[in-house]
């Protein structure tokens, strides 16, 4: 099995590039060593503080968010970060060729029941000048990589560069990742959807409508049963549509009129879009192809619908027809 550092020698990106994804994989190692300590190391439950988000803080969100940050620090081709832990973007390296953007634990309220969680990440171009917020203000399909490092009974890391979606499971002897799956694809077809049922009477009217046809199963429109998954991390339920594929979705709801979307584009919904692209499926808020979203500020939030090609095409048909519902503004 090839390791990491041998498969992207052979792939045509740069070697600071590939550098760079080395830095996070070594990284997520680390992390994963953290997380399967547990309450030996005293890393879990809360921390004393809040994000610019107003969530509270785990103490691990916090330690995986300094590993990272050191790393990419010490790695030499990044000119700035940007975390979902962190309020304002970071200067890292005048030099850098790139800008990382990520969730250093995806998944939070899941640490403390030993569930899953994951590290999500995008890489974009460096604008040349100086690194400010506007840097980061691209389009998702500006990523040159993205990927996330998924901490479960194994640790796995699922990577795009733009040729596909590859799959390495890190080997707990060597400590090395290894290539496990070298062409991702999802399904076309599915009948596993992925929703937090329990939001269902703030949702808008195409998304209540959709789910209500599949409860329906083979008495509904759909004529075919439907199973449902939550795993709680977006990162393990994006890992399971990738593995078997589905439909998740995180989608607008009125529950805090202020906050209509949960999932953060930069560091979530991008990422794990463009791995979804690359695996043949979907990614779209309802209205519009998430890649294509033109970012306003780096914290902003989505409505987020990815998975299986047809089940998606299928869910933005209810979008498409004239309910009254409006996209809230972001
Ligand atoms: O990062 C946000 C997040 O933890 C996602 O990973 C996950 O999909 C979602 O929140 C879970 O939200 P809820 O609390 O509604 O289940
Ligand atoms: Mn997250």
């Amino acid at each position: 099995m090839q390791t990491l550092a041998q498969y992207l020698s052979a792939q045509t990106i740069s070697p600071s590039l590939s550098q760079l994804i080395l830095t996070l994989a070594n990284t997520s190692k680390e992390i994963s060593h953290a997380v399967q300590h547990g309450a030996l190391a005293g890393v879990l439950g809360a921390a004393d503080s809040e994000n610019v988000q107003g969530e509270t803080q785990k103490k691990l969100d916090i330690i995986t968010n300094d590993m990272l940050k050191d790393s990419l620090a010490a790695d030499g081709h990044v000119k700035a970060l940007a975390s979902e832990e962190e309020d304002f973007i970071v200067p890292v390296n005048p030099q850098g060729e790139y800008l990382v953007c990520f969730d250093p634990l995806d998944g939070s309220s899941n640490i403390d029941i030993n569930s899953l969680v994951g590290t999500i990440f995008s890489v974009l171009p460096a604008p040349a000048g100086e690194a400010t917020e506007q840097s980061f203000l691209q389009s998702g399909r500006n990523q040159v990589a993205a990927g996330y490092m998924l901490y479960g009974p194994s640790t796995m890391m699922a990577l795009t560069t733009g040729n596909g979606v590859q799959f390495f499971t890190l080997n707990p002897e060597t400590n090395e990742y290894l290539l496990t799956n070298e062409q991702v694809t999802i399904s076309t077809d599915t009948s596993e959807f992925a929703i937090n049922m329990s939001n269902q009477r703030f949702w808008q009217a195409p998304m209540q409508t959709y789910i209500a046809d599949l409860l329906l199963g083979e008495i509904g429109p759909r004529q075919k049963s439907f199973n449902m998954r939550w795993i709680a991390a977006m990162v393990g339920d994006v890992h399971r549509v990738l593995c078997r594929g589905g439909i998740f979705t995180y989608p607008t709801d009125n529950k805090n009129p202020n906050k209509p979307y949960k999932l953060r584009l930069m560091y979530e919904a991008n990422p794990m879009a463009l791995l979804v692209e690359q695996a043949q499926g979907k990614a779209s808020t309802g209205y519009q192809d998430i890649l294509d979203i033109e970012p306003e500020h780096i914290h902003q939030r989505v409505a987020v619908i990815l998975g299986s090609a047809n089940e998606v095409a299928t869910c933005l048909e209810y979008h498409q027809q004239n309910y009254n519902d409006q996209e809230p503004a972001l």
